[in-house]
């Protein structure tokens, strides 16, 4: 039987402009949509995703008014800010006009937005409508904002540089190195500030992360004694949604075609996933690291991710004749894709909070280079908690890079790992399958969201 679209619920998502926050909300999109609501995507100008992929959603562009801004990511925080600011009233009031427009638009009956997006559940609030949040990261990840904003109001921080590998308190198996923003120094008042506002849900009434028991009980059952409000753990969201491309970078699939080419496990994928960059002298150690491995490997280079180059023109002479056929550099993947194919059996990761969930379910053993925010902690908990992952512990030096990778892909140590990756993928199998409590936590959020009134 066909529901009209004017009998369906509808769910407002408004998701935070970058591909690792976009992903996920799309993807969550893709799951309501699939379980009967109609989905708006009330998005920035700046950065919009393309309607084209996703034929089903209707997209509302916000007038964002920061084309006068530095939009690059060191002045994030401004960016966050303006956007807060300015997209408050637009969403207001196009959500007001449409919820006049039953036939068209079906019963608007929540906002979703993600944590940066605070503007969504002020929209929420003045329309009177439920709204919750969507955690795009880890819990363990998130409980760091409140360690850091709790011990700065004890004056703890600037900590001393000998400090920083002690393990922070109450934080498990971090360490004050792993948390959201290095404490050695001042901390910028505006970081307190986005942290403040990245714990408070103010009005909410519940929270979705993509995340699982298995991955993060102990930080889940700790936060939910701090938020009164109910938990839908209903990760890894890629899994639990139906396939679609969120990639603002087009994807070049010629790699899918080398792969095959390539002996099973054989190949190490390397990428840093959407917003990090690395320096050219680390280009020069990591592409030395990578001949000397020996193994084959598919390097994603993002352009203008090498700082001073629009590309791979900063390769050290003599490297690609070197490696030949056996190294492959693409400009982005379809990376989901790339690491579920038989022939990948390593990744060099930035630890991403995506690249990760995508990893162990796969999986595929990891090289852990965190760069910032959450992927310090997440490659803590990789390397040190679940064991699914080596440290890369110099990241500008060839001889470190070699070895690491000689480690994960030849050595014992490297079966070892691989042996526990394919553990926790079983656990995230079981998660989403039926009965499994992502798929539970699924159909409670359904239920919730359908409790609503309109
Ligand atoms: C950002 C933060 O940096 C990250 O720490 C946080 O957890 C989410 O927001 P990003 O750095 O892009 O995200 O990393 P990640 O979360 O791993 O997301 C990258 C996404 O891009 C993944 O879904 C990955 O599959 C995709 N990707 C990456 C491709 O599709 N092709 C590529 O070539 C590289």
């Amino acid at each position: 039987m066909t529901i009209l679209r004017a009998q369906k619920r509808c769910v407002v998502l408004v998701p935070f402009f970058y591909q690792g926050h976009i992903t996920p909300m799309l993807q969550l999109g893709k799951i309501l949509d699939s379980k009967g609501f109609s989905i708006i995507v009330a998005h920035t100008e700046f950065n919009s995703p393309n309607p084209l992929n996703h034929p089903e959603f209707i997209f509302l562009p916000l007038e964002d008014n920061l084309s006068d801004i530095d939009t690059s990511s060191n002045n994030i925080l401004a960016v966050i800010e303006a956007m807060n600011e300015n997209c408050k009233g637009p969403l207001q009031d196009s959500l007001a006009q449409m919820m006049k427009d039953q036939e068209k638009y079906g019963q608007v009956c929540c906002i979703v937005y993600d944590a940066v997006m605070s503007f969504g559940r002020s929209a929420a609030d003045h329309l009177q409508i439920a709204s919750m949040v969507l955690r795009t990261c880890s819990a363990f990840y998130m409980q760091t904002y409140h360690t850091i904003l709790q011990l700065q109001a004890e004056n703890f921080f600037p900590l001393q540089e000998s400090k920083l590998l002690e393990p922070a308190p109450e934080l498990h198996a971090l360490r004050f190195k792993d948390l959201a923003t290095p404490v050695n120094t001042e901390i910028p008042q505006p970081v307190l500030e986005l942290f403040e506002k990245m714990s408070s849900f103010g009005s909410s009434v519940g929270i979705i992360w993509n995340t699982t028991e298995d991955l993060d009980h102990i930080s889940l059952s700790e936060l939910q004694q701090l938020y009164k409000i109910p938990f839908f753990l209903i990760g890894p969201l890629h899994k639990m949604a139906p396939a679609s491309s969120t990639s603002f970078l087009k994807e070049d699939r010629n790699c899918m075609a080398w792969l095959d080419k390539q002996a099973p496990s054989s190949v190490l994928y390397i990428s840093l996933g959407s917003l990090a960059s690395m320096e050219e002298k680390e280009l020069e150690e990591t592409a030395w690291g990578l001949a000397n491995g020996g193994q084959p490997f598919l390097w994603v280079i993002r352009p203008c991710s090498v700082n001073g180059s629009d590309w791979i023109e900063q390769l050290p002479k003599g490297f690609q004749e070197s490696v030949g056929e056996r190294g492959h550099i693409v400009k982005w993947a379809p990376q989901k894709e790339v690491l579920a194919h038989s022939a990948v059996g390593g990744f060099l990761t930035h630890c991403g909070w995506n690249s990760t969930l995508e990893s162990l379910c796969e999986a595929v053993p990891m090289i852990c280079r965190p760069c910032f925010a959450d992927q310090l902690a997440n490659a803590r908990y990789l390397t040190h908690v679940w064991k699914v992952g080596l440290e890369l512990v110099e990241v500008k030096d060839r001889v470190v890079i070699e070895k690491t990778i000689r480690k994960l892909m030849e050595e014992n140590e490297g079966k070892e790992i691989k042996q526990r990756v394919l553990e926790m993928k079983q656990k995230l199998d079981t998660s989403i399958n039926k009965g499994g409590s992502s798929y539970k936590s699924l159909c409670d959020l359904t239920e919730f969201i359908n409790s609503f009134t309109v």
